[in-house]
């Protein structure tokens, strides 16, 4: 009986102990870190344009003198907000590689991944940051607020961003969260998504723990209230602002064609947004929604379903202008350049589990409790002359982030703590 009752005990404190821990440890860094500069006007804080570093200044860029198609040049100047579980990470690499490669300027967090995420985004959480400071590039997580970001990058900043099938993107959060949610604990059952859709009032609760992780995420992640009812005319405002705010809205679901929109806005390369599926979760712990469950969670995500289908529209009318063929053609040849990539860098041609990754430095971050996310192992005999470009395209975000001079101590601290308790 004892023994049992000790088991039970321990369970639950093993559930615990790391919550506790990680609260404390946040707690502290956040007295360590508050604000040093409190706002002082947008005027004053803002970078003014002719201080931006423009692409003239980096020595290493040889401008493409014999391909007239575009007489643009690349913009440097960019935000891309990052939102959960929408194959945002992809992005990121894409954009790494290239503030790297034009010695660009990121406005990185300092201490962990993101800029504090789920508190509201602040630019004094920006490393290094000082008033009237100029960065070309802001990309990580955070809670979006346009004032606040504004004041980091030069007026002619592009703003892009992703948004995936809120069903799709419900079905991910829950699954990739769902240790880190406390009221998800309690649902008993196989089937613990459709246990919640089925009557999400009996397990929800605004105020709780990470429990915005369950309800309109997007919403959410765009600064605003994620507990607004999808008629609630305030749902449609805040639609309207982002529609104003953002020169790009990439669809997940479209990932290529939205990768060719972004280069044609940027004046960028077919180079520049190759790419590998990075953070993928293994087919077999995607549960695929039956049509009456996934008629259930965008129900339950409807300011996300209207800010989706919304933003779906105007991407295809996007297509329309771009020219339709135009774009099959681009994304065939996207799609051609990305298979010769996999076969000169992706040892056995594709994603592996984790324990069949040979190299911690292409080890990806994994969700608390479970190893479900696929990594790649590199070829190990590479032409020398793609050795780089393989290496930097199979580098998952903390990694990239370390070799971009990113200090990830409370990240690195939160994952040893999730990996030692379960
Ligand atoms: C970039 O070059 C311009 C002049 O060409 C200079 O005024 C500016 O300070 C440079 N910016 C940086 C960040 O080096
Ligand atoms: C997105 O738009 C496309 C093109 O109009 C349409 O075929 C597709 O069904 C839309 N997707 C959703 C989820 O509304």
């Amino acid at each position: 009986m004892s023994n049992i009752k000790g088991r039970k005990c321990k369970a639950v404190l093993r559930k615990l102990i790391p919550w506790i821990l990680l609260i404390n440890t946040v707690l502290i860094f956040y007295c360590l870190k508050t604000p040093r500069h409190k706002s002082r006007g947008i005027q004053e804080d803002s970078c003014p344009l002719n201080m931006a570093k423009s692409l003239k200044n980096a020595s290493v860029f040889i401008f493409p003198s014999s391909t007239t198609e575009n007489e643009c040049s690349p913009k440097v100047n960019f935000m891309f907000m990052k939102t959960h579980k929408t194959a945002s990470s992809t992005i990121l690499n894409i954009l790494f590689r290239f503030g790297e490669k034009h010695k660009l300027k990121f406005a990185f967090p300092d201490g962990r991944n993101d800029f504090f995420y789920p508190s509201p985004f602040q630019c004094s959480q920006v490393k290094d940051y000082q008033p009237g400071e100029c960065f070309n590039i802001v990309c990580n997580h955070m809670r979006f607020d346009h004032q606040e970001v504004s004041k980091l990058l030069p007026t002619d900043a592009l703003y892009v961003t992703i948004v995936r099938d809120p069903a799709d993107l419900f079905e991910s959060s829950f699954h990739y969260y769902h240790r880190a949610i406390p009221l998800t604990w309690s649902i008993k059952g196989e089937n613990k998504l459709v246990a919640f859709l089925n009557n999400p009032q009996a397990y929800y609760d605004p105020i709780a723990f990470n429990s915005f992780y369950l309800k309109n995420l997007l919403f959410f992640d765009f600064g605003f209230d994620n507990n607004l009812e999808a008629d609630d005319l305030r749902v449609m405002r805040g639609i309207r602002y982002l529609a104003k705010t953002f020169h790009l809205v990439l669809i997940a679901e479209y990932f290529e064609e939205s990768l060719i929109l972004l280069k044609d806005l940027l004046c960028w390369t077919t180079e520049d947004i190759l790419y590998f599926k990075l953070n993928v979760r293994r087919s077999s712990s995607v549960s695929q929604l039956d049509p009456e469950t996934r008629s259930k969670a965008l129900q339950w995500n409807g300011a996300d379903w209207k800010l989706y289908q919304h933003f779906n529209a105007t991407f295809w009318e996007r297509v329309d202008a771009y020219g339709t063929e135009r774009m099959k053609q681009e994304v065939n040849q996207l799609r051609k350049r990305n298979a010769e990539m996999k076969a000169i860098c992706i040892e056995g041609g594709g994603a592996v589990e984790a324990q069949k990754l040979q190299s911690r430095r292409f080890q990806p971050w994994q969700p608390v409790g479970e190893k479900s996310i696929l990594g790649y192992n590199m070829k190990k005999e590479i032409d020398p002359k793609f050795r780089k470009i393989c290496e930097k395209m199979l580098t998952p975000e903390l990694q990239y982030l370390s070799d971009l001079g990113v200090n990830l101590w409370l990240t690195r601290l939160y994952g040893w703590l999730k990996d030692t308790f379960y």
